[in-house]
């Protein structure tokens, strides 16, 4: 029970990592939020930990959206009075091609550009714009980002995928500089290919394993492996961290 009654709010966790978080984090005894704007997988992810007798509530979510946003953190502090953990998980990425241009910047629409950054960046701050105010009430909170190897190397294809994640490394670090005062951790996990809907319509796990071959491990994350990540960063376990940015990668980022 390494959250035993924190409350955890996690965005995403509709799906993919975020979706293994939230199962981690209720079966680690916390009451898990799941901010979501798909209302079937968010419902769908609060049933199954339920089911498993743990706590869990689904909140529709549009990070990007300020009002929303401001709404949900409201409900929250009206249901659970404190907000100890934040995962800032959500985000599109390559599965959004259909919707959003994934491209070098000189193919990039500034349309699309905005999109991308206000989903991927500015879900971020706005989450932690209603978030850190409660914390710094309780004088203590832990909120880990999760970035991607694109925020920390020159992976070319999505460079406003890029653009934005490494937005929030940088985003990590100073908010590790500005409210450590508070006792609020501020980490990163930058992930290398992991196996979620987010890459599975783009490659398979097995094209993307060939891309990977050179890496240490030479092999595709699971969500679980991220979720042990964000978990170790949540918990109390890494009271003396934070500004770290983690790449959770197979060790993809030495090669
Ligand atoms: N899968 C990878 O290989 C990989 C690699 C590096 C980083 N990441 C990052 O990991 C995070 C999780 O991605 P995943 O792989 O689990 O993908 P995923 O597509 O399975 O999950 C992303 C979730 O975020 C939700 N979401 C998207 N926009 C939202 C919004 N505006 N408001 C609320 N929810 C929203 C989606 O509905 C979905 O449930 C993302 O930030 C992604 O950029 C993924």
């Amino acid at each position: 029970m390494r959250l035993k009654e924190k409350v955890a709010i996690i965005t995403g966790a509709g799906s993919g990592q975020g979706k293994a978080s939230a199962k981690l984090f209720a079966s680690e005894g916390a009451k898990v939020v799941i901010a979501e704007w798909n209302e079937e997988n968010g419902k769908q992810v609060e049933e199954e930990i339920r089911a498993a007798g743990h706590e869990a509530i689904f909140m529709k979510t549009d990070v990007s959206n300020e009002e929303n946003v401001r709404n949900v953190i409201n409900q929250v502090v009206e249901r659970y009075g404190r907000i100890d953990i934040l995962f800032n998980n959500a985000g599109i990425g390559f599965s959004a091609r259909s919707k959003y241009t994934m491209a070098p910047l000189l193919e990039t629409p500034l349309e699309d550009w905005n999109q991308i950054l206000g989903i991927n960046l500015n879900g971020v701050y706005l989450m932690a714009k209603y978030t850190v105010p409660i914390m710094i009430k309780q004088q203590g909170g832990s909120i880990v980002n999760n970035s991607s190897l694109n925020g920390i190397l020159g992976v070319t294809g999505a460079d406003a995928y890029t653009a934005s994640k490494g937005g929030v490394v940088a985003l990590t670090r100073v908010m590790a500089v500005d409210y450590g005062k508070h006792n609020i951790r501020v980490n990163c996990i930058c992930p290398g290919a992991i196996d979620t809907p987010m890459i599975a319509e783009v490659l398979s796990v097995e094209e993307i394993a060939k891309n990977y071959e050179a890496g240490p491990l030479g092999r595709v994350g699971k969500p679980e492996e991220i979720a042990n990540a964000a978990l170790f960063l949540s918990s109390d376990e890494s009271s003396y961290i934070t500004g770290l940015i983690m790449p959770v990668d197979g060790g993809w980022h030495v090669v």
